[in-house]
């Protein structure tokens, strides 16, 4: 896209909200939560934190910094920089259309329990039989995967994203107060204490190079990294807005709703189903085996139980959108045929991969691709092989290719760059090792060569 002809966001808050409304979506309100429950609790959160502050910020900075400075997407940003280097734009877009597939499966499982509690059959939801008869069935699934897709590509066709700015500005405040309160009833079951504990206070002797890596992989999932989401976002971004305190709220907002899903989710494990790591490490299903029952229990808990699924679904429905129309956007410019169309090949094509993941729980569920289940594998594909060689070569690019003094020149056009070394270090230095030590632990790990 021409520089000239593209559109901006408003200030900075348009800008941090529409950032925070790609970031936030299933993967801190689902994925966020049962990865914490798996890996330790409270030794997830540490290191999740640790990273979001030294990582997570350094690659967003890198990110929307060399968006505003192209006023390009990835492949264009790259490109422009430097040819050799396009590849990296390449492989970023290639993410989202991994995800897309198995994200709408799972927002068509939200969908389905939004329409168990507007039916006013919350308590049906709170056997633990219930989740699993759902996802072992083979029709249901598909047609709930399909409306979510069907949504999402009719926004994404209509062009209606300013709208859903619009409402996002509205439903993101009340998300996080819906989350704070159903946390805090959480918080104070009886017997939830353990949890919390469990939740919140780090237990060393659970660390291992695991927590590392699945704490890596959902940061960038959740803060729309290494996908080059972030770069088209900078290259919308007005010129006097400070790029370094935006990255300081949109990660707050993020890392903030993570935190409450797991006060919403974990301290409840213990209360219904006990701490045992059979009850915790029951990994997708956990927020649609746990929410329901905490529902049940709360006086009006069908209507708050209304209310969080519209909500969590909305959320979804945002991240889905921004997904698709980065598809879609490539293809366009790529292809240069008719938006319609590309729409609607995406749509068949996104339906197409995303039916194994769908239909894995039932008569696929034998098949398993390096042993996982297709859902975890085209996770494991994206956020734990992708996205880190990624990362790995946005870390090269700016540390050794455009050198970090250009991010630097690129911030300092609106405020001082504060973290300033700690970004130069860690771009340079710090990411570029642990990522690769990361990758090549999760691939061997994954083929079974050996296990950390
Ligand atoms: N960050 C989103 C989430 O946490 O659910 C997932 C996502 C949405 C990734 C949109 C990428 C994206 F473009």
């Amino acid at each position: 896209m021409n520089k000239t002809t593209r559109g901006s966001f408003t200030g900075k808050i348009g800008f941090v909200l529409a950032a925070a409304g790609s970031a936030v979506g299933l993967g801190n309100i689902w994925r966020f939560p049962y990865l914490a429950a798996k890996y330790g609790g409270g030794i997830f959160l540490l290191v999740y934190i640790i990273l979001a502050v030294t990582f997570g910020f350094t690659l967003m900075i890198g990110e929307i910094a060399l968006g505003r400075k192209t006023g390009l997407s990835a492949i264009g940003a790259f490109k422009a920089l430097n040819k050799k280097f396009s590849f990296i734009g390449y492989l970023a877009s290639l993410i989202p259309a991994i995800i897309l597939p198995y994200y709408s499966v799972i927002g068509g499982w939200v969908m389905k329990y939004l329409s168990v509690f507007l039916t006013g059959q919350c308590h049906s939801a709170t056997s633990d039989e219930f989740f699993g008869n759902f996802i072992s069935s083979v029709g249901e699934p598909v047609i709930w995967f399909l409306l979510f897709l069907t949504i999402t590509a009719v926004v994404v066709l209509l062009g209606v994203e300013k709208g859903v700015e619009k409402v996002s500005k509205i439903m993101m405040p009340v998300l996080v107060a819906l989350s704070v309160v159903i946390a805090v009833y959480s918080m104070f079951m009886p017997g939830a204490l353990e949890g919390v504990k469990y939740y919140i206070l780090p237990d060393f002797s659970k660390f291992s190079v695991t927590t590392i890596l699945a704490a890596m992989g959902q940061l960038f999932y959740s803060m729309s990294l290494a996908m080059g989401i972030m770069i088209t976002y900078g290259s919308y971004m007005k010129k006097d807005v400070n790029i370094e305190s935006s990255v300081k709220q949109i990660e707050l907002f993020d890392t903030g709703i993570a935190f409450l899903a797991g006060l919403m989710i974990i301290p409840a494990v213990f209360v219904f189903s006990g701490g045992s790591p059979e009850a915790l490490g029951k990994g997708p299903s956990l927020m649609f085996v746990t929410l329901p029952k905490v529902f049940d229990s709360m006086m009006g808990g069908t209507v708050i139980g209304i209310a969080f699924f519209v909500l969590v679904l909305f959320a979804a429905l945002t991240s889905s959108i921004s997904l698709m129309e980065t598809v879609v956007s490539i293809l366009c410019d790529k292809l240069k045929i008719n938006r319609r169309l590309v729409c609607g090949i995406v749509f068949i094509a996104i339906f197409l991969v995303g039916l194994p993941s769908c239909l894995g729980y039932s008569i696929w569920s034998e098949v398993k691709v390096m042993g996982m289940q297709f859902l975890d594998f085209f996770d494991f594909a994206s956020n734990s092989v992708l996205m880190p060689i990624v990362a790995f070569f946005t870390c090269i690019f700016i540390g050794y290719v455009i050198k970090p003094k250009a991010i630097t020149e690129e911030i300092e056009i609106s405020a001082k760059f504060k973290r300033e070394k700690m970004f130069n270090v860690i771009i340079k230095y710090i990411a570029p090792i642990c990522i690769v030590l990361i990758l090549v632990s999760s691939v061997f790990d994954a083929l079974g060569i050996f296990k950390i």
